[in-house]
């Protein structure tokens, strides 16, 4: 079993140039299906994640030329399957991202259910949902969600019941050639969707509004593939700015726009955390007190439920209580138990976390959850007193390329190493 050792107390300090973001990168795949022939994916991640997708779009028939390790030449002419395997959508729950494109191309999809995870139940209702409004039917069998197109896809207006990131990407997707105008109505804002909608528009699509909460999807003929670069990664970034808040820093995180983090360093501030910004990226330090500040994760521009774990690993350490409220997963406190074997006073109250800071973290074993709580443990590992031992480290490789490497260049001493099987929990 893989592992990630972290002695504590060191002193942290340096840059770290962050990757493209991972929740754009995926989805930039899939919309690969749109356009046959080469489109060229620059700033890839190097992480589980791409991987996985990468196994879907071969399965599908898409070769994939890794140009250099944040390359990727993805061949789309000869796809010809519209089907995903459980195999693969149990892996990476992402997968569904293929829906939209392969009724794009197809008129039909099979994509199997994707199950739960550890933060919630995830279900895909409001794709389903603004799928049907297109003319999609449905029928789900065995573990399969079969859609088919008997009249073709027609534009439609649609409004999301909440501003879902999947949705309102499977939703762009499938309505890019549908005859008509689609609108998408309380549509997610994140910036990895404005990126999705710039690389179909330059794929000669016909969107606009996107990052706004109307998004309008004028029907075109066809895509043609192009070159782009994916856009830098917020919440790998936001990680490395709280590891330069915990630990006091500085440190510099840069390759990503600092306006996509907009809330969570307007809320890090509060909490007395220096944060000097420029144009890719911000210097993060901390010489006083975390002062305790009560946060509430939403879609955004509200705060990002994926830097949640990462800032309640700050708050247990201030000066006083707050509460963090998460309004998007129903179950991803799961963080909080695992940072208590580490000395944090946390109390969960349904979706409210009160968390009364305490003066020091001490060293233990504990196991990730998700990939941000694994990060967020890692975290904490280096101002806790002795060595914390983080297990379940699959979920961190998911979305963070080389994160000891980058640790250890900011003065860390983490490690990976593996320990017998009985030595450690498994998930
Ligand atoms: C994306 O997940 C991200 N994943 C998540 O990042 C991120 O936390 C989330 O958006 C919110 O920002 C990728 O982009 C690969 P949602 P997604 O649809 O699209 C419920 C990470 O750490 N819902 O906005 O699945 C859903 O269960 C990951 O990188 C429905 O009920 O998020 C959840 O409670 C974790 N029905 C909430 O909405 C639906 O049809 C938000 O889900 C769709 C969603």
């Amino acid at each position: 079993m893989d592992v990630i050792e972290v002695e504590g107390g060191r002193h942290i300090e340096g840059s770290v140039q962050v990757e493209g973001a991972k929740n754009s990168a995926l989805k930039l795949m899939a919309a690969t299906i749109m356009a046959p022939g080469v489109t060229t994916l620059t700033n890839v991640p190097n992480i589980a994640d791409v991987h996985v997708m990468g196994k879907v779009l071969k399965y599908l028939g898409a070769t994939i030329d890794v140009l250099d390790e944040h390359t990727l030449a993805i061949d789309t002419s000869n796809v010809d399957k519209w089907e995903t395997p459980y195999s693969l959508v149990s892996q990476m729950r992402a997968s569904t991202a293929v829906m939209g494109p392969l009724i794009s191309r197809f008129g039909r999809a099979i994509v199997a259910m994707p199950g739960g995870c550890n933060i919630g139940a995830r279900k895909i209702d409001m794709h389903i949902l603004g799928l049907e409004a297109l003319g999609v039917s449905f029928k789900i069998d065995h573990g399969n969600i079969n859609a088919t197109t008997p009249d073709g896809l027609t534009g439609s207006s649609v409004m999301l019941s909440f501003a879902s990131v999947g949705a309102t990407e499977n939703l762009m997707m499938a309505s890019v050639f549908a005859k008509g105008t689609t609108v998408i109505d309380n549509a997610a804002r994140e910036p990895e969707i404005v990126d999705l909608a710039n690389m179909l528009n330059e794929m000669g699509a016909k969107i606009t509004g996107a990052g706004t909460p109307v998004i309008e999807i004028e029907g075109v003929k066809e895509l043609h593939p192009v070159e782009h670069r994916v856009v830098g990664d917020r919440i790998e970034a936001g990680t490395f700015i709280a590891i330069g808040a915990i630990a006091g820093g500085p440190v510099t995180v840069t390759g990503f726009d600092p306006v996509h983090l907009g809330l969570v360093l307007r809320k890090y501030e509060q909490m007395g955390i220096r944060i000097d910004r420029f144009e890719n990226g911000v210097t993060a330090s901390r010489t006083g007190d975390i002062i305790p500040v009560d946060i509430q994760t939403l879609p955004f521009p509200g705060f990002p439920t994926d830097m949640q774990a990462q800032t309640m690993g700050l708050l247990a350490l201030a000066k006083g209580s707050c509460v963090i409220t998460e309004n998007v997963f129903e179950n991803r406190f799961m963080f909080a138990s695992e940072l208590q074997r580490m000395g944090a006073n946390i109390t969960i109250e349904g979706h409210h976390a009160i968390v009364r800071g305490v003066p020091a973290f001490s060293g233990a074993e504990v196991q990730a959850s998700d990939l941000r709580a694994g990060a967020a443990l890692v975290m904490a590992g280096l101002v806790a007193d002795g060595t914390t031992v983080v297990s379940n480290i699959h979920h961190i490789d998911r979305g963070y390329e080389k994160f000891v490497e980058k640790l250890d260049a900011l003065g860390a001493a983490a490690r990976r190493t593996t320990r017998p099987d009985e030595d450690v929990f498994k998930d």
